[in-house]
């Protein structure tokens, strides 16, 4: 079998081919991950893509590991990276280090993504230096989107430095890789030259280190959502939309379910 990848790998990486993640919530997208991408992010875009929460910010510990338990199954060679959700890690490093090690422990990921720059750095390295490997995630934080005010590119202009403060701090304290979100084209770019551990692009560059897209985004799942950084890759919720009409309309018709769908009486048919 395949070798499980391992923050080690994902940080030599830097510079190379570029590194593939997407996000999984489920046994079955985890599986069609872990054939083609090195890492699968459990994240907590699960409040807002599979539960219907207006944002990040109501996603409990529970929800985490309920999910990261399910991706686990379906992983045998991509690394699991997972989410510590708004309220579980902002307090203290102490509070940090209780949630993350219960995520580590109870769903068996490899990492765990939080988000903050410059003022999450103790926390990074109090985290690291305890056996908990850290991914970052600077640039637009949606934990944050109530003192952002939205979900806006962050770090234009003047307020680059900010983001780039934020990166170079991040990956001082121990980071083996960040997530730069909605950020400028030239800024990402910036980014990844000046840090020595891999940048993971969202909304970012084609020159980080890999790149990371909500699944169900990328599969045209979750429909309402279009940001101009989510290529659509396929219209899975236009195909699945149809199958359901489909259905009912055959339902009505009493033409589903057809003979072949039905059992007959005699013992040794199928
Ligand atoms: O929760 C999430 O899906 C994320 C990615 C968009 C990076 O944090
Ligand atoms: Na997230």
């Amino acid at each position: 079998g395949a070798k499980r990848l391992v923050p080690g790998d994902i940080r030599a990486a830097k510079g190379g081919t570029p590194i593939v993640m997407l996000t999984a919530y489920t046994t079955p997208i985890a599986k069609l991950v872990d054939q083609h991408c090195e890492m699968a992010l459990v994240g907590d875009s699960v409040g807002m893509v599979l539960h219907g929460l207006p944002t990040t910010l109501g996603v409990t510990m529970e929800m985490m590991i309920l999910h990261g338990q399910a991706v686990a199954r379906g992983l045998k060679r991509a690394m699991m990276v997972i989410d510590m959700p708004f309220g579980s890690f902002e307090e203290s490093p102490d509070q940090a280090f209780r949630n993350a090690a219960r995520l580590m422990a109870e769903t068996g990921a490899g990492a765990v993504k939080l988000e903050g720059g410059t003022h999450m750095a103790e926390t990074i390295a109090f985290l690291t230096e305890r056996g908990i490997p850290v991914m970052g995630h600077v640039g637009l934080t949606p934990q944050s989107v109530n003192t952002l005010g939205g979900y806006k590119v962050q770090g234009r202009g003047e307020d680059g430095d900010r983001v780039r403060a934020d990166a170079i701090s991040v990956a001082e304290a121990g980071a083996f890789s960040i997530v730069l979100e909605k950020v400028p084209d030239t800024l990402a770019r910036a980014i990844t030259k000046a840090v020595d551990v891999p940048t993971i692009g969202i909304g970012a560059s084609a020159d980080c280190d890999g790149q990371v897209l909500v699944v169900d985004d990328m599969l045209g799942l979750f429909a309402d959502f279009r940001p101009k950084f989510v290529k659509r890759y396929a219209e899975l919720s236009e195909t699945a939309e149809r199958a359901i009409a489909t259905y009912a309309a055959e339902v009505r018709l009493r033409r589903f379910p057809a003979t072949e769908h039905v059992f007959g009486d005699d013992s040794k048919a199928k």
